[in-house]
Formats: C-alpha cells, structure tokens, sequence
C-alpha cells in the first residue's frame, strides 16, 4: 500500500524557531518513519527578520499563493530585536492567517506529566484548558492609522471589528470543541461592560448559538476577572473562547500556569479546509535564549502532533503525545521546566522513546 504524503511548508523565522522548528522536523520524520503508511515532504522558507534585514522582504509577493500548495504550514516564530515588532508580525505571521482564513486559533494547555504549576495544590486533573482565540478580526483587524506622527499632535486610533459572521463562526467551533470534550463545559469571555459595542455583540452571539447546543454548560466572563478565576479556580474551566487579543493574553498566561510557556502549542485552523492550516508553538523568539541551544521544544512537539492530528493521523498524534509525555515524566526537560538538558537532548529522547513506543 502506498504512503499518503503530506506537503509541508515549514517557516522556522527568527531566534529559537530555527531550533524548535529544527527539532519538530526530527520528530515528524521519526514518527513517520516509525508508524508508516505517511510522509512528510517538508520544503523551508527563509522567510524571517534576519533575511528582511538583508533583502528588505519577508515573504515574496506570491508567498501567500505558494503556501497555499501545501497540506500544512509548520511555524516556528517571528521578530527580532533590530525589526520592530509590528513589522515582523504583520509582515509574515498575521497575513498569512488572514489571506488562508485560519480564523480559529486553538491553544490547548495542560500540565503534562512530569512537571507542575507554579499554583501551590494543582494537581494535572485541576488544569485541563482549551482556549479558542478568535484570529481573523476584533483587536488585530489592522484597521487605523496615524494622524501627526511626529508632533505633539499625534493621533492614533486602532479600530477592533467584530462581524456577524465573524463571531457566530467562531462561536460555533468553540461549541463543538466543547460538545467534543467530556466536561461539555464552555466559558466566553469578553469586556462588555466597558466596551459596549463589539463585545456586546459577542455575547448576544453568544447566547443565540448556546441554544443549538442544549449539552453544553455555558458561562461568561469578564475578561479581568477571568484572570482572578485562572489562577484561583482553575478546575471550574474546560473550554474557553475569546476575541484575538483578550485569548492572546489569556493563553500566556494559561501556559505559564501549566508550566512553562515553552511546552505550550497552537492551531490556526481553516475549518473548511480550503487552505492549509498553520501550526506553532505560542512562545517567540525568545531572544534572550536565542542561539545557546536550550530552547524547550515540547511546545514545537505538540503543535507537530496537533497538525499530525489535522491531516488525520490520529494514532500517530496520540503516539507523538504519549512519547513527549513519557519523557517529561522521565526528567527529561529543560532548564525552564527545572530540568538540565537542553534542546538536543530532550530531542533525542523524543525520538528513541518513539522508536521504542510504536
Ligand atoms: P517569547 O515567547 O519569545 O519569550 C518570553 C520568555 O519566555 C523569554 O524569557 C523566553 O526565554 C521564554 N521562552 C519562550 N519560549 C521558550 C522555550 N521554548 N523554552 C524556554 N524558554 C522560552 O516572547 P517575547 O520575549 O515577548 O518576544 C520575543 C519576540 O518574539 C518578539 O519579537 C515578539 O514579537 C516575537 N513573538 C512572536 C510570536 C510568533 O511568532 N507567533 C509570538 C510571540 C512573540
Ligand atoms: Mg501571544
């Protein structure tokens, strides 16, 4: 029987995502080496800060049309000290979620075995989060501008779109994610004291798709107190959804929790499949670690293993889950998870535990 092949488009950007995208690449060939019956053909682009800085692009003008050839899209992360940050952002990572309609963005967090909260008494079953980040409009639609930039004078506005069409999509897949999981439990989270146009939408919205799924345990929250309830009640939160800036947040702060920022992973998702979807670890760059070799790559890991499960190799991913996680629980970690090996090694051991595992 012949192998299916999946075509991946891999973007290792700037700082420690050469390194973590490096390793993830190790573990898919690993894995498909492994289970069998899947390939992956991964073609990498240079596209990131430090080629900007030499060429004056990041993407070429038909980067979006190339990526779009692709089964999947493997990100490692954009930005660099010498580019500011909105450049970087919005010239690599924010259109290519936007122009392939990748408006769901899922960021599971969990505390995997093997490590622990910085909370004091929580325990695996108490953290237990899928956070559902709306990624195509609200707070990062990029509409604005700057009137006398450099005068006293200056004005600024950054304008947040909230559509119909927009949130109910949004609002749907984040039912379903929570139909999907056993507590059935969904909190949405917004400011809709203080912003009393955008938000008061998302929960009216909100509250109209509630009633297509009548086994779902709803609640809402204001996104300030959401943090206080995070920290002090994590085991009454399953699934989560939120506009894109206040899930940026939220999902920061969830990974620390769990553990370290390092292990934590993302989806952006186009639920239609019409484009390929893009897969990252959440961290950045990270400069200040950036080129000693120590980066964690469990978070890289489990967005390899996320969009193994995309392309629907479920065993593969579950297998891919079970081999990191045997090895955090092993000792096998990072600095930033209290443990003493570095990037290499705990990629080394992924891999033998995979090859021993299926
Ligand atoms: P960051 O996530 O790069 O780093 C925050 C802190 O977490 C740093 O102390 C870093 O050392 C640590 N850290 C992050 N990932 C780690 C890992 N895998 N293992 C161990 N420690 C890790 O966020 P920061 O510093 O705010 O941003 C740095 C650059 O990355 C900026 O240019 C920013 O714009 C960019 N960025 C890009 C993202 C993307 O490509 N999706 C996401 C977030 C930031
Ligand atoms: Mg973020």
């Amino acid at each position: 029987e012949r192998s299916r092949i999946f075509k991946i488009a891999s973007i290792p950007g700037d700082g420690i995502g050469v390194d973590i995208t490096e390793a993830a690449v190790r573990v898919l060939n690993t894995l498909s080496k492994t289970v069998g019956g899947f390939e992956f053909e991964f073609e990498t682009f240079d596209w990131s800060s430090k080629a900007y800085l030499e060429r004056g692009w990041y993407m070429p003008p038909d980067g979006l049309e190339q990526l779009k050839k692709y089964d999947a899209i493997y990100f490692g992360a954009v930005g660099w000290p010498d580019v500011p940050d909105h450049i970087s952002l919005w010239s690599l990572i924010l259109p290519i979620r936007k122009a392939l309609n990748q408006y769901v963005n899922v960021r599971p967090t969990r505390i995997l075995a093997g490590t622990k909260s910085p909370l004091s008494d929580c325990s695996p079953s108490d953290l237990d989060w899928v956070i559902v980040r709306e990624n195509s409009e609200g707070e990062y639609s990029g509409q604005g501008g700057t009137s006398h930039e450099h005068s006293e004078h200056a004005v600024a506005t950054e304008v947040s779109i909230f559509t119909q069409v927009g949130i109910e999509r949004i609002m749907r897949f984040a039912f379903e994610m929570a139909k999907s999981r056993p507590r059935k439990k969904l909190t949405m989270v917004t400011k809709s004291n203080a912003q009393r146009h955008g938000m008061v939408l998302w929960d009216r919205i909100f509250y109209e798709i509630a009633k297509e799924y009548p086994d779902v345990e709803i609640d809402k929250m204001l996104v300030d107190a959401m943090t206080v309830r995070m920290v002090l009640n994590p085991k009454s939160l399953d699934t989560i959804v939120a506009t894109n800036l206040h899930a940026d947040i939220l999902s920061d702060l969830a990974a620390a929790l769990s553990g370290s920022i390092g292990i934590a992973p993302s989806s952006n998702l186009d639920p239609t499949r019409k484009n390929p979807s893009m897969f990252e670890p959440i961290h950045g760059s990270a400069p200040d670690i950036a080129g000693q070799g120590i980066a964690n790559p469990v978070g890289a890991f489990w967005s390899a293993a996320e969009m193994v499960r995309w392309l629907g190799e479920e065993k593969a991913a579950d297998g891919l889950m079970r081999a990191i996680e045997n090895m955090t629980e092993a000792g096998v970690k990072t600095k930033d998870l209290g443990g003493e090996k570095n990037t290499k090694e705990v990629t080394d051991a992924v891999c033998t535990e995979i090859e021993r595992l299926l």
